[in-house]
């Protein structure tokens, strides 16, 4: 081998150790108990970073490939790097954080894999110093700083707040890449949450200028400003932005900071800043559909889910397509370590679904978000659609009659003037902080028309009475003699008071709350019980069990259709009614629907009442094999990190091997 061929050999060993594998992340962290006991404080430190999914070179310790199996066998991916401390005297208490991050997500299509790490470091109180994860290199399709070195900070603070606490840094979630047409304003807002509910939240963008920003350190290495003319709006996270060039990535380079109020913020003396980097990607107005697809539920975009710790989540992110020929072939997605995906379903034209399913872990506590974007045939990309999932806490479910008897009241045949109903709900309630969230009463008689609607966001017929909701009908009520009535429930009718207000479940089973109208004209209602009631066991969480006795109905069950209907709770009972009725059945004109056991909430920002909740110690359990998993630096990591001078040389060594490889 001659010396050019050596040479040429060399610098391609390096480009590929520095070639164009980044696509953004983030670091948080959070107390595992935030009430303070003793001098130190055990923080749970989450990274999460995105990768070019071809991007494989494992001689160089970097393997960014990840598939299903991947996810399933929690396989890592990313660099064979950590994340440091930057220069201060409290960096003995930080030991390198390995980048190698367990995949949650991957695209075929867009090229990207993303993956999650968490560690626990024990700290001593009233410190802060920040940590960062310094490399290269981004891509070179950049509007601004291609191949340029990336840059990701967060400053770790123990000092107490002045409520007494240990702060939790806030959690904001994205998509790694994000398409966008080009030559048309876009708004992208970035949902942020934070588990110190009374917070408030900035997002800002990042800077290079260590005198100047919160970190003190380098945010945003080469992709600092790197949307150009983007406006930002602080207080919601809203980036309001033109992509000029076709073809061409854009980097986003946030920090989210929480302050503890007005004071603090007016001061601009954050608790804690967390780094959000990712991209977006112009495309030119496509030749046919135009109509990306987009994500319509089956909950709200920033809906919260209440999910309790080893409980089986199941969720469905459904798409919407506009054109002819226009399919789903792909999704992109952030999601939470361990849950998975199903392939994608078709299940009627223009509908396309996606699974997930997931099983959280008592590590998990807290907010865990998901994002999700549909990609169709064209590359064109559906808005992203986020939902938070809080972990360890349940939404409040709606009782249902067929399970505890009296839960709703009136059921059965009632008389024309009834005016008051109720139901109940497995947790005390509240009023939903957003409107559009309805009871609907219909006329199972007539096509199920509804007849009466309360929308539960602002409705004075609706009360709130904590584990019992009343409605109240102000007028003449509608009820027809001899008609069958059945009442629907749009999701979040009634709201937890937790943290962000996990909301209830939508119900659309028409058997769920049945009532008739008695008619004068017949002179006996006959009701009749063939089968006597039994006394059931019903597992209504995993973790409570509640013996009832069907025999305490309020009124008589008028159980119509109880053999055709499906619906999955989590319940099982074994009671079985059978009547006969003076109407015809209405069997024959309800569709059976089947509602997931699910649970709903609202945006995060807003409803949060109840301070922080303290942690269990069985997350240390868990984060054991974890932290086995963790394997320590080799020395030159360790030098690198007690020597930053090292860094400064790694930057120039690379610009260096940039000109060269240009040239
Ligand atoms: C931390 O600072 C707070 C407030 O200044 C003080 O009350 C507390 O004793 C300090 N704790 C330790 C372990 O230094
Ligand atoms: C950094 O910010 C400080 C304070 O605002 C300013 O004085 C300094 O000139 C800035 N440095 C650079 C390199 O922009
Ligand atoms: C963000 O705040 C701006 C200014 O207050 C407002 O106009 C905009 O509607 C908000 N966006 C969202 C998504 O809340
Ligand atoms: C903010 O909190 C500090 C510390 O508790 C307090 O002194 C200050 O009055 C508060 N400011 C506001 C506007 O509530
Ligand atoms: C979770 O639920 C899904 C769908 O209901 C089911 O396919 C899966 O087997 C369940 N997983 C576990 C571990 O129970
Ligand atoms: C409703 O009608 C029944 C029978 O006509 C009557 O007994 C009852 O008092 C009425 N209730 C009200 C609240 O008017
Ligand atoms: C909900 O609707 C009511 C009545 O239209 C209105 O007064 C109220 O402002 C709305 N609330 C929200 C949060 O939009
Ligand atoms: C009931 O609804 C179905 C579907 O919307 C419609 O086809 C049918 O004509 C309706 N029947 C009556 C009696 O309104
Ligand atoms: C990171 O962890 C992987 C295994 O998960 C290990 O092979 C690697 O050596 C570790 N790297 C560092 C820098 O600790």
């Amino acid at each position: 081998m001659n010396t050019k061929h050596l040479s040429s050999f060399v610098i391609f060993q390096i480009c590929l150790v520095y070639g164009s594998h980044f696509r953004g992340g983030t670091l948080t962290w959070r107390p595992l108990n935030a009430t303070p006991s003793g001098s130190s404080v055990n923080l749970l430190v989450r990274e999460r970073f995105s990768w070019r999914r071809s991007y494989n070179y494992p001689s160089y310790g970097i393997v960014c490939y990840c598939d299903d199996t991947t996810i399933s066998t929690a396989g890592t991916i990313g660099e064979n790097d950590i994340v440091q401390c930057a220069p201060s005297i409290y960096c003995s208490y930080w030991s390198p954080l390995n980048t190698t991050t367990f995949c949650t997500d991957y695209s075929t299509i867009l090229d990207v894999s993303s993956g999650e790490r968490t560690r626990v470091y024990t700290l001593p109180l009233n410190i802060s110093f920040t940590i960062y994860y310094y490399s290269g290199n981004w891509l070179a399709d950049l509007v601004k700083g291609g191949n340029t070195a990336w840059q990701v900070s967060n400053r770790i603070n123990t000092n107490l707040r002045p409520d007494g606490y240990i702060n939790t840094s806030p959690v904001a979630v994205t998509l790694p890449v994000i398409y966008k047409e080009v030559n048309i304003q876009h708004v992208h807002v970035i949902q942020m949450s934070d588990f110190d509910s009374n917070d408030i939240l900035r997002c800002r963008w990042a800077n290079a200028n260590s005198s100047y920003n919160t970190n003190q350190y380098d945010e945003c290495g080469g992709i600092c400003e790197g949307v150009p003319g983007a406006q930002l709006i602080q207080a919601n996270c809203t980036i309001v932005f033109t992509l000029v060039t076709a073809g061409l990535y854009a980097g986003v380079a946030l920090q989210i900071e929480d302050f503890y109020n007005a004071t603090t913020l007016a001061a601009n003396t954050p608790m804690s800043s967390v780094p959000l980097q990712f991209l977006f990607y112009g495309y030119a107005t496509p030749v046919g559909c135009s109509m990306p697809p987009q994500i319509v539920g089956n909950r709200p975009n920033r809906a919260c889910i209440g999910t309790p710790i080893g409980s089986n989540v199941t969720e469905y992110v459904i798409v919407e397509t506009y054109c002819p020929g226009q399919t789903i072939v792909n999704f992109i997605t952030s999601s939470p370590v361990g849950m998975e995906k199903s392939a994608i379903l078709n299940p009627s034209p223009g509908v396309y679904n996606l699974i997930l399913s997931w099983i959280p872990l008592s590590t998990q506590y807290g907010p865990e978000p998901f994002c999700a974007g549909a990609i169709d045939n064209n590359n064109l990309q559906s808005n992203q659609w986020c939902v938070t999932f809080l972990v360890g806490f349940d939404s409040p479910d709606v009782i249902r009659p067929k399970v505890v008897q009296g839960s709703v009241s009136p059921v059965g045949t009632i008389f024309q003037n009834q005016t008051f109903f109720s139901f109940q709900t497995t947790k005390f309630v509240g009023r939903p902080n957003r409107n559009g969230t309805n009871i609907y009463f219909r006329d199972a008689t007539n096509n199920g028309t509804i007849v009466a609607q309360f929308d539960c966001g602002w409705a004075p017929e609706v009360t709130f009475t904590g584990y019992t909701t009343v409605i109240r009908f102000n007028n003449t009520p509608p009820w027809q003699p001899a008609h069958f009535y059945y009442v629907t429930m749009e999701g979040g009718v009634v709201s937890g008071t937790e943290f962000c207000g996990p909301e209830s479940a939508p119900i659309k089973d028409p058997t769920y709350w049945v009532f008739n109208i008695w008619d004068p004209a017949v002179s006996s209602t006959t009701t009749t019980t063939t089968t006597p009631f039994t006394t059931v066991t019903i597992t209504t969480r995993p973790t409570s069990t509640t013996s009832i006795n069907t025999l305490l109905t309020t009124t008589g069950i008028v159980l119509t259709t109880a053999a055709t209907s499906t619906t999955t709770t989590s319940t099982s009972t074994t009671s079985t009614t059978t009547t006969s009725v003076t109407t015809g059945s209405t069997g024959s004109t309800i569709t059976t629907e089947t509602t997931a056991s699910v649970i709903y909430s609202k945006d995060f920002e807003k409803a949060c009442k109840y301070p922080i909740v303290i942690m269990t110690t069985a997350i240390f359990a868990v984060t054991g094999p974890i932290q086995i998993l963790v394997m320590y630096a080799a020395f030159m990591k360790f030098e690198k990190m007690f020597n930053p001078t090292h860094i400064k040389a790694k930057t120039r060594h690379k610009q260096r091997m940039e000109r060269i490889i240009r040239s």
